[in-house]
């Protein structure tokens, strides 16, 4: 079986995740009998200064036609001064849009071998195992209008438009309803009903979903606020969480500091399957571009290499292999070895490239 991934390294630490993901790739396929046909495209600032967009139409087409989309990262100070519908993020936008990414699923995991690294006491984050299931397509980020203006007294207005539609609502359920039940069957949905007509119907919706199709489901609504109360008073209550994609964007970064670092969390952005049973998907660390850092070696490849593994889950139906790539990395961190960002006393301090390397030998030795 021969998988066609696309693969957009992008800015910042970007490029250095990806091309260490690649090995773990030449890993499954020299190993586990599956082959890979891997094509580059240029995505955010670096696509901005080699073809003067942000967005190329051809890098959408080839995410299109691709099985999955291995995205690395976007954005960087250099940028920071480009008009709104040039900046990087641009990019990463319209990948998800136009490829109609709707379900955005953000595991917060905390590994054993990390407990103590959390901001949160080790007894509080130990086990945690959150799913966060953001809408992704629709949302404050895409409604229109979306514009500033220049009223006659001479001043600006700025406006953007949070709306969300019942079928919109109702797709995003659906995912974080299948997704519970082969996990703690448990979801809680948030949103801002106390202020916000599109939260009233967010909760409406979801309700009925649940009461027609998962009943079989525990379902509790929360105000988005509580909610991000309650993820650091007493994280572990939750197993799926559901949300819109502003407060989805806010809470799922909150959730993956609790494990200790952004550097280790992947994510998967999913289509809805077609009548062929295809499903457009990109896979992305969620850690962003790390400026700072980028170039020195010194990036943690772990988050870009567990979104490979979801990618092997939920594009390419491997499950056993994503498990294996898993543990992989469980073992490479309980034998000591960490990135500096999530360095612990008498552990040993390795780069990007030799982080990599401890986890192809933790597959090496599971195999
Ligand atoms: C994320 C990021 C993006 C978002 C940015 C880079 C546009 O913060 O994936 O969470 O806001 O969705
Ligand atoms: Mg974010």
């Amino acid at each position: 079986m021969t998988y066609k991934l696309l693969l957009t390294p992008g800015d910042g630490i970007g490029p250095e995740v990806i091309e260490d993901t690649k090995r773990v790739l030449g890993w499954f396929a020299k190993n586990r009998n599956m082959a890979f046909e891997t094509e580059e495209a240029a995505i955010g600032g670096i696509a901005y200064e080699t073809l003067g967009t942000p967005e190329p139409d051809a890098t959408i087409e080839k995410a299109k036609k691709a099985d999955a989309v291995l995205f690395g990262a976007v954005g960087g100070p250099q940028w920071d001064k480009l008009p709104f519908d040039k900046k990087p993020e641009r990019g990463l936008l319209r990948l998800r849009k136009d490829l109609g990414l709707f379900a955005n699923l953000r595991p917060a995991i905390c590994f054993d071998a990390l407990k103590d690294a959390s901001s949160l006491k080790p007894e509080l984050v130990s086990g945690l195992d959150i799913l966060i299931v953001r809408e992704l397509t629709g949302g404050v980020y895409f409604g229109e209008p979306k514009e500033i203006t220049t009223l006659a007294d001479g001043q600006q207005r700025a406006v953007d438009t949070q709306v969300y539609t019942t079928s919109e609502i109702e797709r995003i359920a659906r995912v974080a309803f299948e997704l519970a039940r082969v996990r703690g069957n448990k979801v809680c949905s948030a949103e801002k009903n106390n202020v916000m007509v599109s939260g009233v119907l967010w909760k409406q919706v979801v309700q009925k979903v649940h009461d027609a199709e998962y009943p079989d489901v525990a379902l509790s609504h929360m105000l988005a606020d509580a909610m991000a109360m309650q993820l650091v008073r007493a994280p572990k209550q939750f197993d799926v969480i559901v949300t819109d994609n502003l407060f989805g964007d806010i809470l799922s970064d909150e959730a993956a500091q609790l494990t200790g670092s952004l550097g280790m969390l992947p994510s998967a952005s999913l289509g809805a399957k077609d009548a062929d049973g295809k499903q457009l998907a990109l896979y992305e660390p969620i850690h962003g571009s790390a400026p700072d850092i980028a170039g020195k070696g010194v990036a943690n490849p772990i988050a870009c290499i567990l979104s490979f593994a979801m990618c092997l889950r939920y594009s390419l139906g491997r499950g056993e292999d994503a498990t294996l790539l898993e543990k992989a990395v469980e073992r490479a961190l309980a034998e000591g070895y960490r990135t500096p960002d999530i360095m612990q006393d008498g552990m040993t301090k390795v780069g990007t490239a030799e982080m990599t390397a401890q986890i192809m030998k933790a597959l090496d030795k599971s195999t």
